[in-house]
């Protein structure tokens, strides 16, 4: 017998049915709610509001696990590669030889962005922020393609999906290249995906520059981590701006955008300026934890807690091993990895911390590695935003297809003045 929930508002019951998600999730479907009893819901930041029913990613916030399409984010880091995982992500299983050939030249092959995109990175100003100039670059290549642009055309959405995932590390490189007054270098088909990215950030027209092989692979795990992780705030925002019918280029903007923010997809630089700051102060780590736990002072440790982690973040441990692994064969010596170590440790025995379930998210660690892959600081969301493309289309595609697609339009309510007549100028206080 199928699952249901009694509501009882004002004498009279309604039954509402449960949903069950394959790995056991249950909710109450509300979606009659309001026609049936005049009520909505208030759930601020969604906290217990699924948005949509999605085959895409699993995750297991109490147990720390995470799956793409079923499979385990510990063994697609370990198998498989970026542009397989992000073939997962969009497709829904794992390609086979032709469609992962098919599939990762074309990836390749559309690399190059159109010369006049060129010329948009000279109208703004000086070092501005890359995330600003990939999510404007980002949305005007909507520009470019015009005439492309219709949601329902599966051939139109397969090309704009190969120009998104081929053309970001373009736009993202360029967008470094101009902060620090470079000629661009144009993307190289021989190279891999990552070893091309590396290639258009470091290399430059005087003197040549070889990707290490070892940096290359790391950052492939990296983008692998970030792939996609279910209804997050960038993902709900793509999937928000998508819900309008909007098209996949102006949707994955929007999606940067939200990404960026320090609460989000920024943490991972704002862990490394957090680090700075404690080791400019002395390294008294305490103290800053101290800070963290104190409810009158707004400084939070940058890359602890996750809305749904509540037992620890199964790509903070991969890349907790990784960032080793990085130190060690590169022969660094990073003094912000031991305050990173010193506050992993004292925060996982504080009171604070541990009541609250604050564990390292995927942030705490990554943007270490970046800093040792020379990716500069204020890129480290950009790197994030290249890992995250693969999940924002594979859950802008789903939207487009579900079967009970609807626009986005949450409901509020309203706190404000009552209805109130119009006072001429003169007569105001
Ligand atoms: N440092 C100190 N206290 C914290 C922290 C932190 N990093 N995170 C949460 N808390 C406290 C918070 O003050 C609150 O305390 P109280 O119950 O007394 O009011 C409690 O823990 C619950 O926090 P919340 O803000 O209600 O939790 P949330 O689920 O709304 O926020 C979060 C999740 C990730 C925004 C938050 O933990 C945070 O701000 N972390 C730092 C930023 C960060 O690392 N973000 C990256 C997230 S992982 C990558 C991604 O998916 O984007």
């Amino acid at each position: 017998m199928s699952k249901t929930v009694e509501l009882i508002y004002q004498g009279k019951s309604y039954t509402l049915p449960i949903i069950e998600g394959t790995c056991g999730e249950q909710a109450v479907d509300i979606s009659a709610l309001r026609n049936t009893t005049g009520l909505i819901t208030y759930d601020p930041g969604f906290v217990s509001t699924g948005s949509c029913q999605s085959d895409i990613t699993f995750l297991d916030g109490e147990k720390g696990i995470l799956l793409y399409r079923g499979i385990p984010i510990e063994q697609l880091a370990e198998h498989s590669n970026f542009i397989e995982t992000s073939f997962l992500l969009i497709h829904g299983h794992l390609p086979n030889q032709s469609e992962l050939d098919y599939f990762k030249h074309h990836v390749t092959h559309h690399s190059m962005v159109h010369e006049s995109i060129k010329n948009l990175y000279d109208g703004f100003p000086n070092n501005p922020h890359p995330m600003a100039v990939c999510s404007a670059v980002v949305g005007s290549l909507a520009t470019f393609y015009q005439d492309q642009l219709n949601v329902q055309n599966e051939r139109e959405i397969e090309i704009a999906i190969h120009r998104l995932l081929a053309k970001l590390p373009t736009i993202a490189a360029y967008s470094y290249k101009k902060s620090i007054g470079q000629p661009f270098s144009y993307p190289q088909n021989a190279l891999s995906y990552t070893e091309n990215f590396l290639h258009m950030m470091f290399s430059n027209p005087c003197e040549d520059y070889e990707v290490d092989p070892l940096v290359a692979k790391v950052l492939d795990i990296l983008l692998i981590l970030h792939a996609d992780h279910e209804q997050n705030c960038s993902t709900s925002t793509v999937r928000l701006v998508g819900s309008s019918r909007c098209n996949l280029y102006s949707s994955v903007s929007a999606g940067i955008y939200a990404l960026w923010g320090p609460l989000h997809g920024g943490a991972n630089q704002a862990v490394i300026e957090m680090l700075q700051t404690i080791q400019d102060a002395g390294g008294n780590v305490r103290q800053f934890v101290d800070k963290a736990k104190d409810n009158d002072d707004p400084f939070r440790l940058m890359g602890f807690g996750h809305r749904v982690y509540k037992n620890f973040d199964p790509r903070s441990k991969i890349i907790k091993k990784l960032a080793h692994e990085v130190f060690d064969k590169l022969g660094l010596n990073e003094p912000l990895l031991d305050i990173a170590l010193q506050l992993e440790e004292i925060a996982l025995k504080d009171d604070y911390f541990i009541s609250k379930k604050l564990y390292p998210n995927v942030d705490f660690y990554s943007g270490l590695i970046y800093k040792a892959l020379q990716i500069p600081v204020n890129m480290f969301p950009v790197m994030f935003a290249i890992g995250r493309l693969p999940g924002w289309i594979a859950h802008w595609i789903e939207l487009q297809g579900d079967k009970d697609f609807k626009i986005g339009r949450p409901r509020q309510i309203y706190q404000g003045q009552e209805k109130t007549d119009y006072t001429p100028l003169k007569k105001r206080k």
